[in-house]
């Protein structure tokens, strides 16, 4: 699936980049192929709009942000959050032209991020309990370009099967490779998955899981929101330490996202710091990226077409395919894949 040629997808919110990044002006980003520009207005509100200036095309990003509006780099030209111009300086006493304006998206603030959807969204932006809930913390963790493809990221993180080899360096059991399955519970937009899994536990990871015991058990219940964003849900039963971990896998063009991951813990800082979370975190996320650039971006969600093999432990992303493949259907689409090589 090229994810820039499946127009429904632009229909869904994407996390972008931290809110703190606005503080340094006004942002480029690439989403689904799109270049956009975002900014903080003068509400504190995040507001983004095509990349490219309606007078000599020069992109917005390159500007600045003056009351709250976005004034073009090149000649002043300057729009409002709606992407309407207001003001083109070189002709103070004359009206402005009839359509002068650059397309805006639908654009929010949410859990620290900003968020856009290109197009009006078919669903809101997904919930996290977490975020209100009392007795937690929220921690970012990490912001990075990845190259391979969103729903290689979405389904590695229901692969419990990867455990064994790719992570057999910190928690993974290379002699218990038959993972524990999963109890689902499908909904229109995702589902919920549910299991019980055993993981190392060397003697380091004491502060983070509250257990020193060498095996301890995680209690997983994940969620997929349709269609790139995932809760990695992981109880430790032994301690009652919560590992909440969101990551959406924002689309940047057909062969790469943007990793933007946060944790949530219900324990303190002086029980285990940020820093020992992100460190903790830091070399399970560079596996997954390492293995998961070695596979081929232009995933397929078609399971009738026989281009991979599968196995038990596939049962989350063949889910996951289907579901898109459904979503594509529904919107009158076709999957679109490069084309076969030589
Ligand atoms: Fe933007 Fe001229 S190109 S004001």
């Amino acid at each position: 699936m090229l994810v820039t040629q499946q127009k429904v997808l632009r229909k869904f919110w994407y996390a972008l980049m931290p809110m703190s990044a606005l503080d340094k002006g006004p942002q480029p980003f690439t989403l689904l192929g799109e270049n956009i520009v975002v900014w903080k207005g003068a509400d504190g509100k995040p507001a983004a709009l095509r990349d490219r200036c309606c007078h000599r095309t020069a992109k917005l990003s390159k500007g600045f942000v003056e009351n709250g509006n976005i004034v073009c780099g090149y000649h002043g030209w300057t729009y409002d959050c709606s992407g309407t111009c207001v003001r083109i300086p070189q002709n103070p006493d004359a009206s402005i032209p009839a359509g002068a304006r650059v397309p805006a998206y639908h654009c929010d603030e949410r859990y620290g991020y900003v968020w856009v959807a290109l197009e009006e969204p078919l669903q809101p932006i997904p919930y996290f309990p977490e975020e209100e809930a009392p007795g937690y913390r929220r921690i970012l963790q990490f912001y990075e370009q990845w190259k391979t493809s969103p729903l290689r990221v979405m389904e590695n993180s229901f692969d419990n099967s990867h455990f064994s080899f790719v992570h057999k360096a910190n928690f993974g059991m290379i002699d218990n490779p038959v993972p524990a399955k999963y109890e689902f519970r499908p909904n229109d937009w995702g589902f919920e998955a549910e299991t019980h899994v055993p993981v190392r536990n060397p003697e380091a990871s004491f502060r983070i899981t509250g257990t020193s015991e060498p095996v301890t058990e995680r209690h997983l219940t994940n969620r997929w929101y349709m269609p790139f964003s995932r809760r990695f849900g992981c109880v430790y039963p032994a301690s009652g330490i919560h590992h909440i971990i969101y990551n959406c896998a924002t689309p940047i063009d057909d062969g790469t996202l943007m990793l933007v991951q946060w944790l949530y813990r219900n324990d303190s800082e002086e029980a285990c710091s940020t820093q020992e979370l992100i460190d903790w975190d830091r070399p399970i996320t560079t596996e997954d990226r390492d293995i998961l650039e070695a596979t081929d971006p232009d995933a397929c969600v078609d399971t009738r077409r026989r281009v991979e093999f599968h196995m038990e432990s596939d049962k989350p992303g063949l889910m996951m395919r289907r579901m898109l493949m459904d979503l594509l259907t529904r919107h009158g689409e076709s999957e679109v894949h490069n084309p076969p090589e030589a």
